[in-house]
């Protein structure tokens, strides 16, 4: 037992674990379901496709909607998503395919022989069986939709349907280069993944936070850093939110720390992204070191408060505070405020806005803190 995690809470932040909600995809949940269950009873049927960047939920979406099938019909129903990155080559997806069904030598049958012994099965069995190409981009761009044709083939010499296909993309400009008889087979409906905002990542938090960590582990600022730069600095991907919020609490954690505070959010920050992209903080070389004394007087302050996200009109008036004591050349709160402001305008990301109000988000404070502070002080 911890005093992060819940017992067994680390699983709900697993890639495997389905959530029981998916907040803000109910539209795109119900959209698909229809199209499937329409199909299954025997109606015409057209591949659907969903499409959007990384982390908006299409895998999630669709193992929701496939497993509530499977659960829910009377009908003999099997599904199988197909990743398509790991399966990136036609005959091997297609042998995965067909793997679940029937048995299939591991080399020595061609496509045509596989789909056969597959098309047999499913139909001796009446089954139906749901095949999710999922981001098939690089396998759809390399056989020019062939998998496709394939999966749809079976219609013509068997009395029904027996496969229904369900195309995952991450973008859609790649059906338009495909052959005109391929792009009519995906003829449903398009479904589209928007990138999600700061307020939708907080509902899809909420279930990981309740069975994930102990009560009140995660403190409200966490929630606003983490939310807000899964929106800002990771494009609105829920994967990476996600990540930052377990990689927070296995720092709080190691360190025995009692919360999740936005500082250990801005140290997963830091390992993810921060590190790699060197924050290039002065762009006015003339400027660099008030920039430096500024930030200094910042993270001064936020070093041992490792809660604080909001620069209040406290906080920065504290830190000029601090500016005018610890240093010879004055500058005027108005200046002070305006090297702030040039800093927000940068790449960083270190202070940002966040609903109108200036946040301290990509950096660890301690550690710019330490690092400003050698700089400033302990340099020749
Ligand atoms: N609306 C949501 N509610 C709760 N969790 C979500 C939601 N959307 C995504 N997630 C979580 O975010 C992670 C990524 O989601 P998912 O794998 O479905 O995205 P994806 O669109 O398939 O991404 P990729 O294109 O990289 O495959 C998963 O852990 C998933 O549980
Ligand atoms: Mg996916």
């Amino acid at each position: 037992m911890t005093r992060i995690f819940r017992e067994g809470g680390e699983r709900v932040f697993d890639p495997k674990y389905l959530p029981k909600a998916l907040p803000h995809r109910e539209k795109q949940l119900d959209i698909l379901k229809k199209v499937v269950t329409e199909g299954l009873d025997g109606s015409h049927y057209s591949i659907p496709v969903l499409y959007g960047e990384s982390g908006t939920g299409k895998t999630s979406t669709l193992r929701k909607v496939l497993t509530e099938i499977k659960e829910e019909r009377e009908d003999n129903i099997d599904f199988r998503i197909v990743n398509a990155t790991t399966h990136s080559r036609t005959y091997v997806a297609i042998q995965h395919i067909a793997k679940k069904i029937v048995p299939i030598p591991e080399r020595g049958l061609g496509i045509d022989e596989i789909i056969t012994k597959l098309y047999d099965r499913l139909d001796i069995e009446e089954l139906k069986y749901i095949v999710a190409i999922d981001d098939g981009d690089e396998l759809i761009r390399r056989d020019r939709g062939k998998i496709l044709e394939i999966l749809t083939r079976i219609e013509e010499g068997y009395e029904r349907r027996l496969i229904y296909p369900v195309l995952v993309l991450r973008k859609m400009e790649i059906l338009s280069a495909l052959p005109p008889h391929i792009t009519s087979k995906v003829g449903g409906p398009r479904i589209e993944f928007p990138p999600y905002d700061k307020k939708q990542f907080k509902d899809i938090l909420k279930e990981r936070i309740e069975l994930g960590f102990n009560d009140d582990v995660v403190t409200q600022n966490a929630i606003e850093a983490a939310t807000y730069a899964a929106e800002k600095i990771f494009l609105g991907n829920a994967r990476e939110l996600l990540n930052i919020v377990f990689k927070a609490g296995k720092k709080a954690e190691y360190e025995d720390d009692l919360t999740v505070t936005s500082e250990h959010i801005r140290n997963a920050i830091y390992e993810i992204y921060s590190k790699t992209m060197k924050p290039d903080i002065v762009s006015d070389r003339k400027k660099e070191k008030i920039v430096y004394r500024v930030l200094w007087t910042l993270t001064k302050l936020i070093h041992d408060q490792p809660d604080i996200y909001w620069l209040t009109e406290d906080i920065l008036k504290a830190g000029y505070d601090l500016y005018t004591r610890n240093f010879m050349e004055k500058i005027s709160f108005e200046e002070y405020i305006e090297t702030i402001e040039e800093i927000s305008a940068g790449r960083s990301r270190i202070i940002t806005y966040d609903e109108g109000q200036l946040v301290f988000l990509s950096y660890p404070a301690k550690r710019l803190y330490e690092d400003l502070t050698r700089i400033l002080f302990l340099r020749g």
